[in-house]
């Protein structure tokens, strides 16, 4: 807990995350974006090859990245799983920062809670390309069965109950909460495979955030991730996830940048879960994709496009 406590560490690994950032790549925004194209790029950066990476799109971030990137209170959720409970990775990568979960080192960083912890949680990782290393085999077959396990080759939504099951914690560091073409329909999922009382923690990097600023703030920040109101208004991302039946949200907005980053925090606290739905006004492929979405009516698969692209 100590070391992943630290502000020092946390800023240090959020500017290295800034930096990467900083060099996201996109392509040409198109006038009228030619949705099949950019979802066919988009598919195009997932399976790059491993040495060919490109530019802001990370595979290997470690658990010390994450509880420095995400909300301070992910590093105790995790802290205190007993190993009765299980953790998702949404858009694992490579699955370091799970590996990282079960070494002794995370036990002598952690030894509050350590008891409790025994054997810990269940890790699932999920991918859409297949970033496992030799080092992914290697320990985690030195790990007890079923401690660990990584799927790919599907999307979240492509996933049933009786394959995955629940969590208790579910993370999502730049992984499908980023990268999905239907955002309230990625929300749905990710609490339907949420526990009550289970949390969802998350970011989202230039997004217009909800303390107050307003556009203009941020004249040089090409928007990610943006919603409008039914009548072309902002709609802050924070609002839309307030709005959610059955949850409760923290939204913390990182100011150690000119450029905005949202944190997130959604703890499931009833069942009866509604998500307002939005649709996909605009996606163009990127580390991550840049994407507006609209507030309202049913969320339309993109043209050409069968569910499994999203
Ligand atoms: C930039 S990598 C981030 C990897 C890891 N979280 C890290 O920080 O090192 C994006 C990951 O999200 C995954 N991803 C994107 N959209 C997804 C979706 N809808 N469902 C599952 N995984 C998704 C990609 O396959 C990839 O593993």
């Amino acid at each position: 807990m100590i070391a992943l406590k630290d502000t020092g560490i946390r800023s240090a690994v959020l500017l290295v995350l800034l930096t990467l950032w900083s060099g996201t790549s996109h392509s040409q925004h198109p006038g009228r974006p030619a949705m099949d194209e950019e979802v066919s790029k988009q598919e195009a950066i997932y399976q790059s090859p491993g040495e060919k990476l490109p530019e802001g799109y990370v595979v290997d971030r470690s658990l010390l990245a994450y509880a420095s990137i995400l909300s301070a209170e992910f590093d105790r959720s995790l802290a205190s799983l007993g190993p009765t409970d299980r953790w998702l990775d949404i858009g694992a990568g490579a699955g370091r920062a799970i590996l990282d979960y079960y070494t002794p080192r995370y036990d002598s960083m952690h030894v509050e809670g350590r008891e409790r912890r025994g054997k810990k949680a269940q890790a699932v990782a999920i991918s859409i390309e297949d970033r496992r290393t030799p080092h992914w085999h290697k320990a985690a077959a030195s790990l007890e069965a079923d401690k660990v396990r990584y799927l790919f080759g599907k999307r979240l939504r492509q996933y049933s109950q009786e394959e995955l099951g629940k969590f208790q914690l579910i993370t999502d560091v730049i992984g499908g909460f980023s990268y999905t073409q239907n955002l309230s329909l990625f929300m749905e999922n990710v609490l339907g495979y949420l526990e009550l009382n289970g949390s969802f923690y998350t970011l989202l990097l230039d997004v217009l955030p909800d303390n107050g600023t307003i556009r203009t703030h941020y004249p040089e920040t090409l928007f990610l991730t943006e919603i409008a109101g039914a009548d072309g208004s902002d709609v802050r991302v924070c609002a839309w996830l307030k709005s959610i039946a059955c949850v409760e949200v923290t939204c913390e907005s990182r100011t150690e940048s000119k450029r905005p980053i949202e944190l997130y925090r959604i703890r499931k606290v009833c069942n009866s879960v509604a998500v307002p739905a939005l649709s996909s006004l605009q996606f163009v492929a990127g580390t991550p994709p840049q994407r507006r979405f609209q507030l309202g009516g049913p969320s339309p698969a993109p043209p050409g496009q069968a569910n499994t692209t999203r």
